[in-house]
């Protein structure tokens, strides 16, 4: 894993330029997109790329990585309408290109979704967050690594952190689809972004901890290909030799 400390500004610039140059060098490329706050400023950025005429959209594929269950596409909750929102609603990108699991025809999307990006010639470009509990899309602890798309049960310890986006707690679906670990292994390139304080002790479990099922992250310990963005305050325990 390469990590990089920087400014939460020049983490979003960055990002966005490899998103830019992959797309510019492979047009019809396949990206995996995560949602949550983590993301936003990224996708801000090439949105801005995409205004200045500096990239193209058009032929993109992209695949997210969850979805909760129950929700329909276009409850303001859902991922869904999350993406569209804030990325694809102000980019070129043709909407039958775009793919995010089915939150309520759930079957349709376990039977079919990691086969559909295989078909598609699998991931390209994965960008991730990170739960607190160290879960990658909504593969919490205990998840298997060799999981693809499923079903889970939210930790409560996710319900409490993504209440922020609700209303009240008890609004926060108790499910949610995601692809797996192993799905999201598949990727040809992995970027993790972390921002925060709230995120530090998950930082430096990834990058202390052994590889093990209970935090689902240090599997990516053993992907040839991954970067981990991290600002200050994500990365205030780790130790100087490994920043
Ligand atoms: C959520 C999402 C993840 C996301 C993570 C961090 O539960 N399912 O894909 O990466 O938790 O969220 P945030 O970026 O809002 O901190």
């Amino acid at each position: 894993m390469k990590l990089f400390v920087l400014k939460e500004k020049d983490i979003n610039e960055k990002v966005a330029n490899e998103i830019v140059s992959l797309v510019n060098e492979k047009p019809s490329c396949v990206l995996g997109l995560a949602t949550g706050s983590t993301p936003l400023g990224v996708y801000k950025a090439l949105i801005q790329k995409y205004a200045n005429n500096e990239v193209s959209f058009k032929n993109v594929h992209t695949y997210n990585l969850d979805e909760y269950v129950g929700l329909s596409l276009n409850d303001k909750q859902s991922y869904h309408y999350y993406m569209k929102k804030v990325l694809f609603d102000h980019i070129d990108i043709d909407l039958n290109n775009t793919h995010v699991p089915n939150g309520v025809d759930v079957d349709k999307s376990l039977k079919g979704y990691d086969e559909e990006i295989k078909n598609a010639g699998g991931i390209d470009l994965q960008i991730l967050g990170i739960g607190s509990n160290g879960h990658i899309a909504f593969n919490e602890p205990g998840t298997s690594f060799s999981s693809l798309t499923h079903i889970v049960n939210l930790n409560k310890s996710t319900i409490e952190d993504n209440s922020r986006f609700f209303t009240s707690i008890d609004e926060v679906p108790k499910q949610a689809i995601t692809m797996g670990i192993s799905s999201i292994m598949n990727a040809k390139k992995i970027i993790l972004i972390a921002l925060g304080e709230h995120k530090a002790e998950a930082i430096k479990r990834l990058f202390q901890d052994s590889i093990r099922e209970d935090f689902p992250a240090s599997i990516l310990k053993t992907h040839p290909n991954v970067e981990i963005y991290c600002d200050a305050l994500a990365a205030k325990y780790l130790k100087q030799e490994v920043k």
